[in-house]
């Protein structure tokens, strides 16, 4: 099977599920235009984003890692009128790219960016004592994905859900001897995911216009 086929299905999807939406597609040719690596998620998965999003109920919600906030405008789409999505980018150009994005959307009232080292981020959103989160997507650099996650944690409460992006990468995930730093970060998010009795976890392959790889979806049973 060949990956012009699986673009060729998430075309078929797209035209039929997703619906064209000019906001999301000007986000994402706007991205493109300012230099943005063309890593954002498939319009398919987005709208995966957004129904898990808008399935949980989730009134607040932490994305780490907002690139040109083309997921960030999926996800803020399921919030209610007085939800909060706070998003964490180390990059300040792309965040400037973000923040004109989802100011075209109409969605800055719902949006804070926060620029900086995510993990710091996240520690001063532990000791703001900040409202905790009903929903995490975590797509940032991998390799660091597991310390991510462990914070994500600590900013959820039981029941949220932490959506964890690109976790597969073409396979290299069960790979012992993969030198993919990022593959091998992703590795060692499984072992902790595999240790750790406070979340329930599966990791759902995905194939597509952007490849082969795969997210995986947890559960914070406890804290
Ligand atoms: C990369 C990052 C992503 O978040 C993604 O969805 C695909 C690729 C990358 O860094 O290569
Ligand atoms: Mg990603």
């Amino acid at each position: 099977m060949s990956e012009q086929l699986w673009r060729e299905v998430d075309e078929y999807v797209e035209q039929r599920l997703v619906r064209a939406d000019p906001v999301l597609t000007a986000a994402a040719q706007a991205s493109v235009d300012a230099g943005l690596p063309p890593i954002a998620l498939t319009p398919a998965l987005g709208k995966l984003l957004h129904l898990i999003a808008r399935i949980h109920g989730a009134r607040r919600i932490l994305e780490i890692g907002t690139l040109g906030g083309y997921s960030t405008i999926w996800l803020a789409r399921a919030l209610p009128a007085d939800g909060e999505l706070v998003t964490l980018e180390l990059n300040p150009h792309y965040a400037e790219v973000a923040a004109a994005n989802v100011e075209q959307a109409g969605l800055a009232g719902l949006i804070r960016i926060k620029v900086g080292p995510a993990l710091d981020s996240m520690r001063d959103l532990l000791d703001a004592g900040t409202e905790s989160f009903d929903l995490v997507f975590v797509d940032a650099d991998k390799q660091t994905t597991p310390e991510y996650f462990q914070l994500a944690l600590e900013l959820t409460h039981a029941g949220s859900v932490i959506v964890t992006d690109n976790v597969v990468r073409g396979g290299a995930l069960a790979d012992p001897d993969t030198q993919d730093a990022r593959a091998q970060g992703m590795r060692r998010f499984h072992e902790l995911l595999a240790a750790d009795t406070r979340v329930s976890a599966t990791t759902v392959q995905t194939v597509g216009s952007k490849g082969y790889d795969g997210f995986t979806l947890a559960r914070v049973e406890r804290q």
